[in-house]
């Protein structure tokens, strides 16, 4: 048997080389971290849960004109994507104020925001991943004046439809995580989406109750985290069945 070749191994996700040059297999682990990786876990059905999840959302992101690194689900845990050069920042949109920026800013969890507010974090473990800004961004060269005003504008096309089609499952999309990559056809560029979007790169709320259907579960100690995955992943209507924590239907995240 021939041993694949890894080409990057992160928290929660692993990069084998793809079946053509261009291509990556991108493989989703069980394994959740919090904290720079302080706190760690383990949570069975998690990585098959969010391969199904991240495909679906980046299909439907495909589906409107919003170029993507998505080809295909190969399996369970795997994803056929095109190999892009990753922009080192994470784009956080947020419509609803929680996590880093009620604490920083002092607004109470849950206020809605006056406009949807878009940060960068500069992607480095080494340095906690900081807050920069566009300043930062351009002078050192992490990103182009052209690509920080193309990745802005697909931000905003993704947070406008994914607000929508979660508000249509009865989930409030609080804020999520987006990473792009450049990726070069011949010898024109394009910005595309990349990694992943999954409860564990988003906050998901339920509409009427507020209650946490995501990662903040695991951060927090709440408990319930695969079956808050799966409730997603169910009103998306995409549960695959064989990782339905219950046999007579969806477990109901309490
Ligand atoms: P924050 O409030 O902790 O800054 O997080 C904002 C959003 O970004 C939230 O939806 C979770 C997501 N996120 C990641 O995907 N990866 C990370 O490393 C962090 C800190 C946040």
């Amino acid at each position: 048997m021939k041993r694949r070749r890894t080409i990057y191994e992160g928290k929660a996700k692993i990069l084998y080389e793809g079946p053509e040059p261009g291509t990556l297999i991108q493989y989703f682990k069980d394994d959740t971290t919090a904290f720079d990786a302080m706190k760690k876990a383990t949570i069975e059905g998690k990585g098959v849960l969010n391969n199904r999840i991240s495909e679906y959302l980046m299909t439907q992101l495909n589906a409107i004109g919003v170029p993507t690194h998505f080809v295909r689900r190969l399996n369970m845990r795997e994803q056929l994507i095109k190999e892009v050069e990753i922009i080192p920042l994470e784009v956080v949109v947020r419509n609803v104020a929680a996590g880093s920026l009620s604490k920083r800013l002092g607004i109470e969890e849950g206020t809605p925001l006056p406009r949807s507010i878009i940060e960068y974090y500069y992607k480095s473990d080494k340095l906690h991943d900081p807050w920069v800004s566009e300043e930062h961004i351009t002078a050192f060269g992490w990103a182009s004046p052209q690509d920080l005003d193309d990745i802005v504008n697909l931000t905003i096309r993704i947070n406008d439809f994914l607000s929508g089609l979660f508000l249509g499952v009865g989930i409030k999309l609080i804020d999520f995580k987006l990473e792009f990559g450049r990726l070069w056809e011949n010898e024109f560029m394009r910005v595309v989406l990349a990694d992943e979007i999954s409860p564990d790169s988003c906050r998901l709320w339920d509409f009427q109750t507020n209650e946490k259907l995501d990662k903040d579960r695991f951060r927090r100690d709440l408990g319930g985290v695969a079956e808050a995955y799966s409730e997603v992943a169910r009103r998306l209507g995409i549960l695959p069945e064989s990782i339905n924590p219950s046999s007579g239907g969806p477990v109901l995240v309490k």
